[in-house]
């Protein structure tokens, strides 16, 4: 296992969309490990391939003891609505507020590809929104009430 560099804002890669995985190999193996002990060494709660380097639907979590490793994750449901401070670790210091799904089910596979659905609330359903927005390219300065504040902050 490794620690890897986390891309940070201004790097083009953070736009890319990811790519499906299709190979349940010890490459992704490895990818994973090294996803958790980067997330885990810099105190994230979440982290996507896209924040490594790899634009690969891959994504690793962490929120309140609950650990997951989501290969190609989709929402295939969502329900209301709770506007929360929310962070990353590619954007650095600034947070801002993002309205969320209060509620949501994510379908992926698992290390091996077998498929499993989740169903978080509240932090975990916005952990799962904004590490699945990473892998179109999406962050959560995009989308926070407080955007204004950070596109100007880093023009
Ligand atoms: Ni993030």
């Amino acid at each position: 296992m490794a620690v890897r560099k986390v891309v940070k804002f201004g790097e083009d890669i953070l736009r890319k969309k990811s790519k499906p995985v299709k190979h349940f190999d010890e490459d992704l193996w490895q990818l994973l490990d090294d996803m958790k002990e980067t997330m885990y060494k810099n105190d994230g709660i979440g982290l996507a391939g896209i924040q490594v380097g790899v634009l690969r639907r891959v994504v690793v979590i962490d929120v309140n003891g609950l650990s997951a490793e989501l290969i190609n994750p989709k929402i295939i449901m969502s329900e209301g609505e709770e506007i929360e401070e929310e962070g990353c670790l590619s954007v650095g210091k600034f947070s801002g507020r993002v309205a969320r799904p209060y509620k949501v089910t994510v379908e992926a596979q698992d290390r091996y590809g077998y498929p499993f659905t989740i169903t978080g609330e509240k932090l975990l359903a916005r952990c799962l929104c904004h590490e699945i927005d990473h892998l179109d390219g999406i962050l959560f300065v995009d989308k926070s009430l407080d955007k204004d504040k950070f596109f100007k902050s880093v023009r």
